[in-house]
């Protein structure tokens, strides 16, 4: 893995130890940080280097887990790819839609994801399940919101709001040359949320945002068409939220922990003209399910990866267009590319 002494790798590296068939084989930190890094690879009973670019170079590797500041997602991802290594990304991949496209060109046959780690939690599987989907999916939604007695009709709205106070200091959030802010932080999450649920992608968007010099936080509206929208809210300094609603013509599915993804039984409330019932999925570890789907489609078996390129190319274009709804002050047209 790339930025062995990230927050994110206590998340993930032990996570990669639990699946069957996987190991942690080596990490690395920036050149000079060797040292930090070593105690990262003990920890994990692997081997360290000093750099990535040595890592990259390690026979022993066959995928990279990139967990570096936004800034470094595209070049580590590229170079990875370059050496012949399956790539893990976190979230942003990139920051633009025309850097994602060039991943995608660069893969070939290697496998590219985009680390949504909420996407493979039971939690989720069981939204898209709702929303008519059925079993097999935590991928893009049909939008008809009346599979197995979800029962909330068509789809016409979601609202999605995920906000927590982030300490600032040495914080790569808040350096714009780390491609800091709470859109790629914070906001890809909710945007990425309409984008399944819906299936298709917005006509156009608006935003307004807060803080300098980097977004602290944004309102944004994503206009699907046909009377269908995304109502949007992300902040890295107001109180914690991690909640997502789907309206439909018939009811209502919500979602209180959807990307801090619960580790106690997570609660789904649907209600519907028949009343409010709650569905209740047991506890389970995002990561762990994200490094198993990741693992799979490595080892051949594609129909894993829920979080397809083309959908983080999607994610992507919306996060380029509210950043330039903000700066011209209207509505930005996605039609017409
Ligand atoms: N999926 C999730 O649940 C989740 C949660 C949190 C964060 N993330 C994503 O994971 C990535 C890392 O976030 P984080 O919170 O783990 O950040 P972090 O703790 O600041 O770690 C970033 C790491 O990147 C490396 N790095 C390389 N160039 C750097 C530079 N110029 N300045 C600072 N660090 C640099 C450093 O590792 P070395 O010195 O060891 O190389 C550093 O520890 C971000 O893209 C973020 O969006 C995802």
């Amino acid at each position: 893995m790339l930025g062995a002494t990230s927050h994110i790798a206590g998340r993930v590296l032990p996570a990669v130890g639990r699946v069957p068939g996987n190991v942690v084989e080596a990490v690395a930190s920036r050149p000079g940080r060797v040292a930090a890094a070593g105690e990262v690879a003990r920890r994990f009973g692997a081997r360290v280097h000093d750099g990535y670019d040595a890592l990259l170079g390690d026979p022993e590797v066959d995928a990279v887990y990139v967990a570096l500041p936004n800034s470094e997602h595209v070049t580590w991802a590229l170079r990875a790819l370059e050496a012949g290594k399956h790539v893990l990304v976190e979230k942003p991949m990139a920051l633009s839609e025309q850097d994602c496209l060039r991943i995608g060109r660069a893969a070939g046959d290697l496998v590219v994801m985009e680390a949504y780690m909420y996407r493979f939690h039971p939690q989720q599987r069981k939204v898209v399940q709702l929303l008519g989907r059925g079993e097999e999916g935590c991928g893009e939604a049909e939008g008809r919101g009346e599979g197995e007695g979800g029962g909330i009709g068509e789809l016409r709205v979601v609202r999605a709001a995920f906000a927590y106070p982030t300490p600032v200091e040495g914080n790569i959030r808040f350096d714009p040359a780390l491609g800091g802010g709470a859109t790629w932080d914070v906001g890809c999450y909710a945007f990425d949320v309409p984008l399944w649920a819906f299936g298709v992608e917005p006509c156009r968007v608006w935003a307004r945002f807060h803080g300098d010099p980097v977004d602290l936080g944004a309102v944004a509206v994503l206009d699907f068409g046909d009377g269908r929208s995304a109502v949007l809210d992300y902040s890295l300094e107001y109180g914690p939220r991690a909640h997502y609603e789907l309206q439909g013509t018939r009811g209502s599915i919500s979602v209180r922990n959807a990307w801090t993804t619960p580790h106690e039984d997570g609660v789904i409330t649907v209600v519907t003209l028949d009343g409010v019932r709650e569905e209740v999925v047991p506890a389970a570890d995002a990561y762990e399910l994200q490094v198993a789907a990741f693992a799979d489609a490595v080892r051949g078996r594609r129909e894993s990866l829920v979080v397809p390129l083309d959908h983080s190319v999607r994610v992507a274009r919306v996060g380029e267009a509210l950043i330039r709804a903000n700066a011209v002050g209207d509505w930005v047209d996605l039609t017409s590319r």
